[in-house]
């Protein structure tokens, strides 16, 4: 199960005795599909050879807080900025007094502050270290200011000691781990996203087409898997692979595609059109390849369907977001497609920007309702994603909750 696709994770390995078993989880997060980079604090290289975590990580493994040449290639501004997990695994009692103290003298210090991402720490120690009242309050400091803390296992120590403190075993952390990246407020939900370009033939060899990578419809796709949503994705032609847990339906023209959206929101809840549809096609599609004979030639057009227009009509109970992929007045021309095409809500992106839109990894876009306009940060299309599908989930329920109210009152 590749449940951490895509996902990119710091591991943080300190200086107890546990951290020969890093190995063996950076070996299964790896195999689970997360993309790892390892932090070593200077005791923990005393514990480990940092090589091991390179050949097991196939990433250079991160050591030194002040050193030129990693702060040229990935410093620590970077790696916090790279990160969607901070995992500290183990975490001794130094670190996590490191980390309460807020004190950057490590690197893994250093990124923890730096952090726009969650940290998950697995506590190893000496039983009565655990014990310990500052190992306590530390830990409940942590816990308070969002830190996940894995506890510990019981049981026979390197030191001869039997109690808690035992790092818990890898295959409990993988799991955690893979936890804290799903959550269930699309459970059992079926939503249908459509995504990337659409191509529209001129002859057998040519066609019109756009920019559009695909990128961000398969991150909103990824996006709802992981929040437990049942999600079919009909794609255009892309370059990219698809989200696990998806089904996937490879579609071409937009006729193409807004068949495959009809039939698949029979029995959706939720639609998504984050393609770039073509808005024109051929009339007359050449059988025959075009020759290079004339110096000019003419070529007449045709609309397309509106997909998202059509579909908002067909199904007034879906709930239906758009996209408005916008050069200019980017609020004003998102807001009255919003109400031109019936939709529950819109996606504004500026595609003028070099920087975000059709290609880019990062995006920056306005989630736009009849009642609410708010920017959500650029940042990469992953976590940009993430915060879409938490505010199609949040007025989807408040939509179905204003539905029964009504039947109940009518
Ligand atoms: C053999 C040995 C084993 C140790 N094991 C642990 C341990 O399991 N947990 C812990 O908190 N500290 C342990 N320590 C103490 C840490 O290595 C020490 O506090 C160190 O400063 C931690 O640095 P760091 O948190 O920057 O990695 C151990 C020390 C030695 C010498």
């Amino acid at each position: 199960m590749d449940s951490l696709s895509n996902k990119r994770i710091i591991l943080g390995v300190t200086g107890g005795i546990a951290a020969y078993k890093s190995a063996d989880l950076v070996r299964r997060l790896v195999k689970m599909g997360a993309e790892i980079r390892v932090v070593m604090t200077p005791a923990a290289t005393e514990f480990v050879r940092p090589l091991t975590f390179q050949a097991l990580s196939g990433n250079t493994v991160h050591s030194a807080l002040v050193d030129s040449d990693a702060e040229a290639a990935m410093g620590h501004i970077e790696l916090a900025k790279w990160a969607d997990l901070l995992l500290v695994a183990p975490a001794t009692a130094n670190t996590i007094s490191t980390l309460v103290q807020g004190r950057a003298d490590t690197l893994l210090g250093a990124i923890y502050l730096a952090l726009n991402a969650p940290t998950m720490i697995a506590p190893a120690m000496n039983q009565a270290m655990w014990h310990h009242p500052a190992t306590i309050s530390n830990l409940e400091t942590l816990s308070r200011t969002g830190v996940e803390i894995i506890e510990p296992d019981r049981g026979s120590q390197a030191c001869g000691d039997i109690g808690l403190g035992r790092m818990q075993e890898p295959s409990q952390i993988v799991d955690r781990v893979a936890a804290r990246f799903h959550s269930e407020i699309l459970l059992g939900r079926k939503l249908v996203i459509t995504a990337g370009p659409t191509r529209e033939a001129i002859d057998p060899v040519r066609y019109i087409s756009n920019h559009s990578s695909g990128k961000m419809g398969y991150a909103l796709a990824a996006a709802a898997v992981e929040a437990g949503a049942a999600v079919t994705l009909i794609s255009g032609p892309v370059d990219i692979p698809p989200p696990d847990k998806c089904l996937l339906i490879n579609v071409t023209s937009a006729e193409d595609m807004y068949e495959a959206a009809k039939k698949a929101c029979g029995n959706g809840e939720i639609f998504v059109s984050a393609a770039a549809v073509a808005d024109y096609r051929c009339i007359d599609i050449s059988e025959k390849k075009i020759k290079k004979t004339k110096n000019v030639i003419t070529m007449s057009l045709e609309r397309n369907v509106d997909i998202v227009s059509r579909i908002s009509t067909l199904k007034p109970n879906l709930y239906v977001v758009g996209f408005a992929a916008e050069t200019e007045n980017l609020i004003k021309n998102a807001k009255a497609k919003l109400h031109q095409k019936r939709l529950d809500a819109i996606i504004a992106n500026d595609v003028s920007r070099p920087d975000i839109g059709f290609n880019a990894d990062d995006n920056e876009v306005f989630w736009i309702t009849k009642d609410i306009v708010k920017n959500l940060a650029r940042d990469r299309k992953s976590r940009v994603c993430r915060e879409i599908i938490q505010l199609i989930a949040a007025a989807f329920d408040e939509q179905k909750a204003a539905e029964t109210s009504e039947e109940q009152t009518g």
